[in-house]
């Protein structure tokens, strides 16, 4: 089957897997493994499995505030854009917009390859009249589009992803977008609130332990990759709130002194030592527009729930 409006590019800008980059962050002082090997097929569903879960209330209440203020969300972007998703995933979220956005065309941008592909393929199924533009990239790294459609530029970053950048990198990172869309673009991006430290500490806790096996996952996917041998048993799933740097910080943390062999390196942990994995900042209203008023945006407009636990920003 050929879908007529269903374009693929591949942009080689990702940074190659390397066991040198594993290896150092786990002998330094604070040790740490890159977020990015959260995802192998197990690690993406589980993630799947995570926003499912009752304490998990971030996809959920995003959701709900698309729905309820989807007319006024149009309104404010515009039909006929280009609409760029950062991170795509599965293309979830994007169904609720695409009939009432009606965008000129839908640029999904993943460094996953085949889940871009897959994802891409079905969209364009379900939606004959939308083009799509699939592009496989790193978009963490300044880039051009590779094709040319003259209409307004309109950035989609869901999930609140923002949050697992550092307040730094979160801010060159709307910088980049803002340079991508142009003078007359947008961008539409969720971002999760600041709250009471006992909400967020269960949403990344939940009781049937999806994150903790998320977490612990990682280290199954570096045995796999790097030919290690953690021992998944040794650890245990630690997420706590930092007040005084507004992010839940995540760690698995050695429950003996162990040695890990990786790919010919020995790796000692002592008992109680963390490996950091991710951190995933929060944000006041206030603290993110003026973010993105710093970063080239100069008009912002924010939709949240009732308890004001997430909002979504759209950015000009
Ligand atoms: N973007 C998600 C978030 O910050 C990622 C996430 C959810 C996550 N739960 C996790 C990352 C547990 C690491 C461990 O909410």
């Amino acid at each position: 089957m050929s879908y007529k409006s269903l374009h693929f590019y591949e942009i080689e800008n990702a940074i190659e897997d390397s066991l040198e980059e594993v290896l150092r962050g786990l002998i330094g002082k604070q040790k740490m493994i890159p977020p990015k090997y959260f995802y192998d097929e197990v690690g993406s569903n589980l993630f799947v499995g995570i926003t499912e879960q009752p304490e998990y209330y971030l996809t959920r209440t995003e959701v709900d505030i698309f729905r309820c203020y989807l007319l006024e969300i149009v309104e404010e972007i515009g039909t006929n854009c280009l609409l760029i998703e950062y991170g795509s995933g599965n293309s979830e979220k994007i169904r609720v917009l695409l009939e009432s956005l009606r965008p000129c065309a839908y640029v999904p941008l993943d460094i996953s390859k085949q889940y871009l592909a897959t994802a891409a393929r079905s969209l364009a199924k379900e939606y004959p009249w939308l083009q799509i533009h699939a592009i496989c990239l790193d978009f963490t790294d300044e880039f051009e589009l590779p094709f040319s459609l003259n209409a307004k530029r309109v950035g989609f970053f869901p999930g609140s992803s923002i949050g697992n950048f550092s307040r730094l990198e979160a801010a060159n990172f709307l910088g980049r977008v803002r340079r991508l869309v142009g003078e007359d673009g947008g961008m539409l991006i969720g971002v999760d609130l600041k709250k009471d430290p006992i909400i967020l500490r269960q949403a990344y806790n939940d009781a049937k332990g999806i994150t903790r096996a998320f977490n612990l996952n990682v280290l199954n996917h570096i045995n796999k990759k790097f030919r290690a041998d953690f021992d998944i048993n040794k650890f245990e799933h630690l997420a706590e709130y930092q007040r005084e740097n507004g992010c839940v910080a995540m760690y698995l943390s050695s429950i003996e002194n162990q040695k890990v062999n990786m790919g010919g390196s020995e790796i000692s942990l002592a008992c109680g030592e963390q490996i950091h994995t991710e951190n995933s900042h929060k944000y006041s209203v206030d603290e993110f527009a003026s973010m993105a008023r710093e970063s080239g945006f100069s008009n912002q407009k924010v939709w949240t729930d009732s308890n004001t636990w997430f909002g979504i920003f759209y950015l000009s």
